[in-house]
């Protein structure tokens, strides 16, 4: 990828990736579905290093989900580990190039090294303010949103006042997300050829473009991201109004 296509394309303030494909990636190949896991972290280490590079605000990425331990422990163990490798492999660059990793979900319930490495990894980027890397990790939209909502009704009745109807506001429920200061995604990829949420940002995603790939997350990479970022800079993006005359 040249630096010229970095320049000649406005990019996105905040992208979130539903990275998908790995196992058909591994399975296509005769490999075990574990292995499509570990192609897709090289991918996740270029597109995090470009997106860096190129000024993007806010990258968000769908690392695992709360649907996602329907899967053999074989699996998940083998994922949870990459996730550890990734941190060691890649910590001294990240935080070299000013990126701050914030892993979102309920990924301090993870069992092992995992979610330790994750602590880890957003402690020693905590005062970084290049991009800021949201880690979606044990990650569910549905969850997200009941977590909100537990965590002001917590808040008021540690403060000994009463929470009243109209003490819920958007804003109010906004600023109880994984991580409020990330805002609202500009566009969502889904790479995998699948065209669903899958539990992704449901409460964020309320004007997100969305932009689907058929390349498998292990295949993707700069030149595909561009290619998105291309068809969301062709789109019109109205919020409800009209195009401006
Ligand atoms: C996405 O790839 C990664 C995770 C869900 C952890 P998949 O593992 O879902 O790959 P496919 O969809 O089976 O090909
Ligand atoms: C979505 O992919 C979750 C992640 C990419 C982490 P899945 O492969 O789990 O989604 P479904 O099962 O096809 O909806
Ligand atoms: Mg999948």
């Amino acid at each position: 990828m040249s630096s010229d296509n970095i320049i000649s394309e406005p990019m996105p303030r905040h992208i979130a990736i539903i990275m998908d494909g790995n196992g058909r990636w591994a399975t296509a190949k005769g490999l075990p579905r574990t292995a499509g896991h570990s192609a897709g972290m090289t991918s996740l280490e270029k597109i995090v290093r470009f997106c860096s590079d190129s000024g993007v605000k806010y990258l968000t990425v769908y690392a695992f989900s709360t649907e996602n331990w329907k899967r053999s422990s074989v699996e998940i163990n083998g994922i949870f580990k990459i996730m550890v490798l990734y941190i060691k492999k890649e910590i001294d660059e990240l935080d070299r190039k000013n990126v701050r990793m914030c892993p979102v979900g309920e990924w301090s319930d993870i069992p092992g090294a995992a979610a330790k490495s994750m602590q880890y990894a957003a402690d020693r980027t905590a005062g970084n303010d290049g991009l800021v890397f949201n880690i979606a990790l044990n990650y569910g939209g549905r969850r997200e949103i009941t977590d909100a909502f537990r965590d002001i009704v917590k808040e008021y009745k540690e403060s000994g006042k009463e929470l009243a109807p109209e003490d819920i506001d958007e804003n109010l429920i906004s600023e109880h997300m994984y991580n409020p200061e990330a805002a609202d995604p500009d566009l969502i990829i889904r790479t995998g050829g699948e065209k669903r949420l899958s539990n992704f940002m449901l409460w964020q995603c309320a004007y997100s473009e969305f932009v689907y790939s058929d390349v498998l997350w292990p295949d993707f990479g700069p030149d595909e991201l561009m290619k998105c970022i291309k068809e969301f800079n062709s789109r019109h993006r109205r919020f409800g109004g009209l195009d401006k005359e």
